[in-house]
């Protein structure tokens, strides 16, 4: 009797988790990628679905709770004991237990091993034959690496604390144990507590309806199989505005309408991206518009993008940010780089795609003018990089997966995708693209993987196109020979200019910009020398009141000029900046300048002391790093 009462409730379990909805879209038995930053073992157990439940405990800075994780074994159960790995990085384990039913669960062995510097601790558990559930009792660390705590008066509105997650790469294990693989795709469910007030969002579904209701007590569900670094959460006193039929933002008050008015071509980027490359398969697409200590411009959380305040520039100038992370809808979520050093699959592929769209909403000239100054900083990039740091399948031994994400796989990888489109017309290779999205939904490839599959249906096919050719792009240093070409007539105008000013053919106020898009004075204030002097930066600023300008990126490229010529009238507003700001694509080169001259370097440890405390644990770990 009581054996069939535990059958029973085997298969209504199962059952129950069939009408939940969960999607099996990875099949069993499968292979994984060999992933040196994951000390998990998918290869013997692998975890598939992720149940969290969370308090969010603002005083301690802490997420405390269970995460309950549902795992199969593979090839199913030999032996009666089996083993499952998970990653960890600075958590405290309270207990482990394990379930077979998913009702009764009992005490199991567990041993927390040592911490590695990089990948953090594995959490070894042993479990009894038949185990379908593993439940860890834990909590997070006040310094988890992948969530950053903020007081009130570090937010906007000064009233509420706020928290937020940021788990690519490897940070999720710093606040679930989980298999922490890129190439082990789970779906996830999370039970979330928050102080009365806040609201708590997720990559999942659920923010619609926690919205309305508000209690503090919030659910969500993630029903397709994804990497763990697309789990995400923030909470805070947050507000949420529609800009179409499934698209809205979430931020804080003070910023909603400015978040609202900026972010207004979300949808038809939705709109323009399906008609490229297929059906939108997430349902929402909803931003959260963060405080500025975001480390990163932007992060794909699936149906929820994480983006930066600093593309607030009150134009809608940047929203090239918006068109990336929802292009990683398909290249990145749908089709995910397996290992870390297939990362350009993901940031290539995006990078391209996010292009494509600036197209069809702005037309061709945004394209490239895009292009032409992702070009400029690739050139820089390459220029300094040793030849390892040039190949697009990158070699990460005993290296921080962070440290790949340079401008290579971004720029190089686009670069491939271009000339791939050139080669062989754009019918053609959207047609292929398509289709190479289709068939790897929802899974998790290596650039082999791709380049089979990149042979089988583009090379063979089409003899402009040579397996030698995308050999050498993909693990050869540097751009080969047949490198596209890009051009854009409008910078081509803006250079002359930015030549003529620096030879002193012509005055600044001679120069006329009132028409100048973002993206024109990006190009100017690059295509200038580096050497310009304090007296022609002078001539500048007069002119064209450089030095207030909001716009972040303006702002970030005319700073880095203003230390690299001494240009002290912009001192002020540097330390403004950096004591604002924590992006880390602006912080980091601010820093790095300021310590070529010990002068500089003083002053960068004065600002660095009272900005430190405002930096997501990433930024900080960073700057420490450039004033060690
Ligand atoms: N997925 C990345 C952010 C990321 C990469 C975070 C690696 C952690 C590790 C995101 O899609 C991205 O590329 N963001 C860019 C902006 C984009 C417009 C190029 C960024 O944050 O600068
Ligand atoms: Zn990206």
């Amino acid at each position: 009797m009581f054996t069939n009462l535990k059958i029973l409730s085997m298969i209504f379990c199962i059952a129950l988790a069939a009408t939940a909805g969960y999607a099996q879209e990875t099949a069993m038995n499968q292979t994984f990628a060999q992933d040196i930053h994951s000390f998990s073992n998918p290869q013997q157990t692998r975890v598939t679905h992720v149940d969290l439940d969370w308090d969010v405990l603002f005083d301690q800075k802490i997420l405390r709770g269970t995460a309950t994780l549902t795992v199969e074994r593979n090839p199913p159960i030999t032996e009666r004991l089996g083993t499952l790995i998970l990653d960890t990085r600075d958590l405290k384990i309270e207990k482990v237990e394990t379930s077979t039913s998913g009702n009764n669960f009992s005490a199991a062995q567990f041993k927390l091993g040592a911490a590695d510097k990089i990948l953090g601790a594995p959490l070894t558990i042993t479990m009894p034959s038949g185990t379908k559930f593993v439940r860890v009792y834990y909590s997070t660390s006040p310094n988890a690496s992948g969530l950053q705590w903020m007081t009130p008066e570090q937010t906007a509105g000064k009233k509420s604390p706020y928290m937020f997650s940021q788990a690519q790469a490897i940070h999720s294990r710093s606040f679930i144990p989980i298999q922490d693989s890129p190439g082990v795709r789970v779906t996830y469910s999370a039970h979330v507590r928050t102080p009365k007030g806040l609201l708590a969002v997720m990559s999942a579904e659920g923010n619609e309806q926690n919205n309305s209701a508000r209690g503090g007590d919030y659910r969500f569900r993630m029903t397709h199989a994804i990497p763990p670094y697309l789990i995400a959460i923030s909470v805070g006193d947050l507000q949420f505005k529609s800009l179409g039929k499934r698209t809205g933002v979430y931020t804080e008050p003070a910023m909603l309408d400015k978040a609202a008015y900026e972010l207004a071509d979300t949808e038809k980027m939705v709109e323009a991206a399906e008609k490229l490359f297929g059906a939108y398969r997430w349902g929402r697409y909803d931003l959260l518009v963060l405080p500025p200590s975001f480390p990163f411009g932007g992060m794909e959380n699936p149906m929820l993008t994480f983006a930066t305040p600093t593309i607030l520039a009150g134009d809608r100038s940047l929203v090239s940010l918006v068109a990336h992370e929802l292009a990683h809808s398909w290249s990145g979520n749908l089709v995910t780089n397996a290992t870390w050093s297939d990362f350009w699959l993901n940031e290539g592929t995006t990078t391209y795609i996010e292009r494509r769209i600036l197209e069809e909403l702005y037309g061709k000239p945004r394209r490239d003018m895009e292009t032409v100054l992702g070009r400029g900083v690739l050139t820089g990039n390459l220029a300094e990089f040793e030849d390892r740091d040039e190949i697009l399948h990158v070699d990460l031994k005993g290296r921080d997966p962070d440290d790949g994400m340079t401008e290579v796989p971004y720029e190089k990888g686009s670069l491939l995708w271009r000339h791939l489109e050139e080669s062989v017309g754009r019918a053609k290779f959207d047609k292929f693209l398509r289709g190479y999205f289709d068939s790897h939904a929802f899974q998790s490839i290596t650039t082999e993987t791709f380049v089979n599959y990149l042979q089988k249906n583009l090379i063979d096919q089409n003899p402009q196109v040579s397996r030698a050719d995308v050999d050498e792009w993909i693990y050869k240093p540097g751009l080969p020979k047949n490198v596209p070409v890009v051009q854009s007539e409008a910078f081509a105008r803006i250079e002359t200019l930015a030549q003529e000013f620096a030879n002193g053919k012509r005055a600044a106020k001679d120069i006329q910009t009132s028409v100048w898009t973002t993206q024109e004075w990006l190009r100017f204030l690059n295509s200038l020398p580096q050497d310009l002097g304090a007296a022609k930066m002078s001539e500048l600023d007069k002119a064209f009141n450089l030095t207030t300008r909001g716009n972040s990126e303006i702002a970030f490229q005319w700073l880095l000029m203003s230390i690299k010529n001494n240009y002290s009238p912009a001192d002020a507003r540097l330390e403004e900046f950096l004591t604002s700001i924590g992006r880390r694509k602006f912080v980091r080169p601010l820093y790095a300048e300021l310590v070529k001259t010990s002068q500089g370097a003083a002053r960068a440890k004065a600002i660095y002391t009272k900005a430190r405390p405002g930096y997501h644990p990433i930024t900080q770990a960073t700057v420490d790093q450039i004033l060690k």
